[in-house]
């Protein structure tokens, strides 16, 4: 079990409550105590020192912070971490395997859909729940799917291709 007061807190005020709660995190349960007011994003960053998830502005703007919940992608910095008691979500982190890339990150370093960096767990957690609802996007519903996700640096072009480079990577490995 992680104590969160632990990790980032080492010395809470003692009349600050907490809760326990368990999530499943890539697969593996998670029992943490946690303030009630603590965001989801900040239990991922700070809690389970997985990084791969981003804050850029914490008021549901930019999507950096962007999981799978439930396999619906949403902006963690905008659900409380005891929202996520009893639920599944999912992490850049878990996205490749230990032996290879995940498609939608192979994608990503062929077609150049990034610089930074920043917004890019977020951006390919986004294409992966509308991969798996729709296999055979066009650009457009890649642009829509993407449009609650912000990035400074690409111009979006590449980011784009990346994802149309992985549908049809996901399509024949399907087949
Ligand atoms: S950090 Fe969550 S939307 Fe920007
Ligand atoms: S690659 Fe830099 S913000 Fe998107």
């Amino acid at each position: 079990m992680t104590s969160l007061y632990d990790e980032v807190a080492p010395t809470p005020a003692a009349d600050v409550p907490t809760r326990r709660i368990t999530l499943n995190v890539n697969g593996e349960d998670r029992t943490v105590d946690v303030e009630p007011r603590l965001l989801l994003a900040h239990l991922i960053r700070q809690g389970l020192k997985m990084t791969g998830t981003h804050t850029g502005c914490d008021t549901t703007n930019c999507g950096a912070c962007t999981i799978l919940f439930e396999g619906r992608p949403i902006k963690s910095c905008t659900m409380l971490a005891v929202q996520a008691d009893g639920h599944n979500i999912e992490t850049v982190e878990g996205m490749a395997s230990a032996s290879e890339l995940h498609p939608i990150q192979e994608g990503f370093k062929e077609e150049h859909g990034l610089h930074c960096g920043f917004c890019t767990p977020g951006m390919m957690l986004a294409a992966k729940a509308l991969l798996a609802e729709n296999p055979d996007p066009t650009e457009d519903e890649i642009r829509w799917a993407l449009s609650g996700n912000l990035c400074r640096c690409t111009g979006y072009q590449n980011i784009v291709k990346s994802v149309l480079w992985a549908a049809k990577k996901m399509r024949a490995e399907s087949n």
